[in-house]
C-alpha cells in the first residue's frame, strides 16, 4: 500500500532568515485586505501629518488606483527613501512612545506593505523655503525627481495585488470595494470634522464632506449630519459624560461623548455603530455591550441601535498595538469603559424627547379669518384652550401619591413659568369649562410649552390626540401609561420598597397550591413589590395591600402574576436579576386599559406625566408611545399649498 503524501512525515528544511520583500507581503496579508484597507491606511497618514483637507481619488475601486492627496507636513527629501522602508517611522522612538501613542499611525510598517503587493510613488513637498520644490518617489526603483507641488503628500497606489493574483481573486465588484473605500473615509470623517474630505471615482466626485469651522458637539453634530444624513441626527440624542465634562476637556480621565440615535432610528443591521477610542475607529466588544445594554430598557427585539460615541482616556490607559489594523484595542480597566458608555448611553435616552424635539418648531400660521358674528347676537367665542387641570383629581384618577402629585405640579409650574408671556398661571388651579371673553386678537395657541400639546379627543378608546405647535399628537395611552407605572415603580424600589396601600376590603380568591406556596416562601419579597398576601387558607390567598401605584387596577390579577413570576425565579435574588421583568408584569396591570373613556383631564395629565418620565417615548416593549404628525404632513395630506 502506498501512502499519499502527507504533512504527516516532514521534510525537514533548513532554517533560513526571510527576503526582505517577503517579509513585507505577509504582514501586506495583516494589513492590506482590500483597497479599503489601504484607503484606511493613507488617511491616516494624512491625518497624522496635519493636514485639514484630503482628497481621494479611485479607479475601479481603487484596485486599480487608489490616490490620496493631503495638505500635511510633507516629508523631507532626505527622510524619503525611509518612509517605504519597513519599521521605519517618525512617530514613535521608543517603548515608552508606543505606550502613550496618540497618533494613528506607529507601527512603521504601512507603506512598506502596500509598496510590497502594489507601485506605489510617493510625491511630497515640506513647507520650508529649503525645499523650493517637491518630490517624486518611484516605490519600485527608489528614483527620485524633482517636481512641482504645493506643500504636502500624494501617495498613488496602482495595481493592487499585481504581485499576489491570489489575494486579487477575493475581491469583489468595483462597486463593492467601492463602497468599502467610502466607509473606510465614513470612518476618519466622523471623528474629524475639522478635516474636508472629498472622493473621487473614475473621474467623478462621489462623496463631499466639508471642513466644520468651530469644534465640539456642533461639529460633530454638523459632519454626522452631512456624512449619515439629516435624518441621523434629527433621531439622534447627544451624550457626554460625564455631566459637567466641557466639550474640549483633555484625554486625562474617561469621557464618552457623541450622538445616539433614539430606539426608533434603529436599525436591522449593526452598520451604523461607530465607536472611536481616543479618536481611532475600533471594534471593541466592551463598547458595542455596554451601549447595547443601555437600550435594554428601550429597545427590545433584535433591532440594532445606531450610535457615534467617542471614548477619550489616558493614552496609557488603552492598549492600541494589539491587532495589526489597529480596530481592536485593550483597555486597562475595561469595567470603568463599560460603565462610563453605558451611562453615558442611558442617562442620554432617559431625557423624555417630547421636550426636547431637535426639529426646527413649525410655527402654526394664524389663522387669516375670523368668523363673522352669529345673527342671533351670539358671538364666535374661541374657547379658551384647557391648558390646566386639577391636579388633585389627576393623582387621585392614576393613583399618584400626594409626593407624585406635587412634582407633577412643579413640573407643571415651571412649563407655565417659562410662558407667563401669553397665559397666566391662574389656569393651573381651574379648568375652565365656560367660554371666556373672545379676544381681541387671535392669540397662539398655548401649546407651545407643552411639547405633547394639550389634548383634544380620544379615538377609539385608543389613542389620545392632542394639539401642538407642530400639529397633531397620537399617543397609544396604554403602552405610554404602562411606561410611566413602570418608571414610578422602579424609582421606588430604587428608593428601597415600593409605596404600598392596604384594602379596606382584601381581595380573596381560590389559589393553586403553587401559589399559596410562593406567597408563603416570598413574603419579604412581596412586601418590597408594595405587595401583601396572606394565605387564609391551604386553597385561598387574599390581597391586603397593593402598591399606590396600581391600586386601580385588579388585585387578583395583579398579585397572581406576580405569583407566577416570583415562582420562576429563586426567591432570595429575583428583585436584583429579575426587578425589571416584575416590575413591567406589574405596571401592565396598572395601566390604564385600552377602551377606557378618558377625561379631556386626564388625558392631558398623561401627557404632562409623560413630559416629565425618563424613557416615556418608547413603551416597556420598546415600541413607540407617541407619533407627531407635523403641519406638513398635513399640508400633504390635503395637497395643501401645490
Ligand atoms: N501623508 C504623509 N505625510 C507626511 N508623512 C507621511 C505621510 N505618509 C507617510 N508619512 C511618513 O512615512 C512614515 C511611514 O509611514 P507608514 O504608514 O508606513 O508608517 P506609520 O504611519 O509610521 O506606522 P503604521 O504602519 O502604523 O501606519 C510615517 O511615519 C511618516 O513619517
Ligand atoms: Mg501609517
Amino acid at each position: 500500500m502506498t501512502t499519499p503524501p502527507s504533512t504527516l512525515q516532514p521534510i525537514r528544511r533548513p532554517i533560513r532568515e526571510l527576503p526582505d520583500e517577503l517579509i513585507s507581503q505577509i504582514a501586506a496579508g495583516e494589513v492590506v485586505e482590500r483597497p479599503a484597507s489601504v484607503v484606511r491606511e493613507l488617511v491616516d497618514n494624512a491625518l497624522d501629518a496635519g493636514a485639514t483637507q484630503i482628497t481621494l481619488r479611485l479607479q475601479a475601486g481603487g484596485v486599480r488606483l487608489i490616490g490620496v492627496e493631503d495638505n500635511g507636513s510633507g516629508i523631507l527629501r532626505s527622510e524619503l527613501p525611509n518612509a517605504l522602508k519597513r519599521h521605519a517611522t517618525s512617530k514613535i522612538a521608543s517603548l515608552s512612545d508606543l505606550e502613550s501613542v496618540g497618533t494613528m499611525g506607529f507601527r512603521g510598517e504601512a507603506l512598506a506593505a502596500i509598496c510590497s503587493i502594489a507601485e506605489v510613488s510617493l510625491l511630497t513637498r515640506v513647507d520650508t523655503p529649503d525645499e523650493p520644490h517637491g518630490w517624486l518617489l518611484d516605490g519600485r526603483s527608489g528614483e527620485l525627481q524633482p517636481t512641482a507641488r504645493a506643500p504636502g503628500t500624494t501617495v498613488e497606489v496602482r495595481e493592487l495585488f499585481f504581485a499576489t493574483p491570489a489575494r486579487r481573486k477575493f475581491l469583489k465588484t468595483d462597486a463593492t470595494e467601492l463602497a468599502h473605500c467610502i466607509e473606510a473615509v465614513r470612518r476618519h470623517a466622523l471623528a474629524r470634522p475639522d478635516v474636508g474630505f472629498a472622493i473621487w471615482h473614475d473621474g467623478k466626485l462621489v462623496a463631499q464632506w466639508r471642513a466644520v469651522a468651530g469644534g465640539g458637539m456642533d461639529a460633530l453634530r454638523q459632519r454626522l449630519a452631512d456624512v449619515l444624513g439629516d435624518d441621523f441626527v434629527q433621531q439622534a440624542v447627544a451624550l457626554n459624560w460625564p455631566l459637567d465634562a466641557p466639550d474640549d476637556a483633555g484625554a486625562q480621565r474617561l469621557r464618552v461623548w457623541g450622538f445616539a440615535g433614539v430606539p426608533d432610528a434603529a436599525r436591522s443591521r449593526a452598520d451604523w455603530q461607530f465607536a472611536y477610542v481616543n479618536g481611532r475607529y475600533v471594534r471593541d466588544k466592551t463598547i458595542t455591550h455596554a451601549a447595547r445594554s443601555a437600550y435594554e430598557d428601550v429597545l427590545h427585539g433584535h433591532r440594532q441601535p445606531v450610535y457615534a460615541l467617542f471614548v477619550s482616556l489616558d493614552p496609557a490607559r488603552v492598549d492600541v498595538n494589539v491587532h495589526p489594523t489597529k480596530i481592536e484595542v485593550r483597555f486597562r480597566d475595561g469595567r470603568e469603559v463599560h460603565q462610563g458608555v453605558r451611562h453615558a448611553v442611558e442617562a442620554a435616552l432617559a431625557v423624555p424627547r417630547s421636550g426636547t424635539t431637535p426639529e426646527p418648531v413649525d410655527t402654526v400660521p394664524a389663522p387669516a379669518w375670523t368668523p363673522p358674528a352669529r345673527q342671533d347676537g351670539f358671538a364666535f367665542r374661541p374657547r379658551e384652550p384647557e391648558i390646566g387641570h386639577r391636579v388633585s383629581d389627576v393623582a387621585a384618577l392614576w393613583g399618584y401619591g400626594s409626593g407624585e402629585a406635587s412634582i407633577l405640579r412643579q413640573a407643571q409650574d415651571e412649563r407655565v413659568a417659562a410662558r407667563t408671556d401669553f397665559v397666566s398661571t391662574d389656569h393651573l388651579d381651574s379648568v375652565r369649562a365656560e367660554p371666556v371673553e373672545a379676544p381681541t386678537h387671535p392669540q397662539p395657541l398655548p401649546t407651545g410649552d407643552w411639547p405633547l400639546g394639550r389634548a383634544i379627543a380620544q379615538l377609539q378608546g385608543v389613542y389620545i390626540l392632542a394639539e401642538n405647535t407642530q400639529g397633531l399628537v397620537v399617543v397609544d395611552m396604554h403602552a405610554a401609561h404602562e411606561r410611566i407605572v413602570y418608571e414610578r415603580l422602579k424609582q421606588q424600589l430604587d428608593d428601597q420598597q415600593v409605596a404600598s396601600q392596604p384594602l379596606l376590603i382584601p381581595a380573596t380568591f381560590s389559589a393553586t397550591p403553587d401559589e399559596v406556596a410562593t406567597a408563603e416562601d416570598c413574603t419579604e419579597v412581596l412586601k418590597t413589590l408594595g405587595l401583601e398576601v396572606t394565605a387564609l387558607s391551604p386553597k385561598t390567598l387574599a390581597v391586603r395591600a397593593v402598591p399606590t401605584t396600581l391600586a386601580q387596577g385588579d388585585p387578583v390579577e395583579l398579585a397572581r402574576s406576580v405569583l407566577a413570576e416570583l415562582g420562576l425565579h429563586d426567591a432570595s435574588t429575583v428583585v436584583q436579576r429579575a426587578r425589571n421583568e416584575l416590575l413591567a408584569t406589574m405596571a401592565c396591570h396598572g395601566a390604564v386599559r385600552a377602551n377606557r373613556r378618558l377625561t379631556l383631564d386626564e388625558m392631558n395629565a398623561l401627557l404632562r406625566q409623560m413630559e416629565v418620565t425618563e424613557r416615556s417615548d418608547q413603551c416597556n416593549h420598546g415600541r413607540p408611545t407617541w407619533r407627531q404628525v407635523g403641519m406638513k404632513e398635513l399640508d400633504a395630506l390635503f395637497l395643501r399649498g401645490r
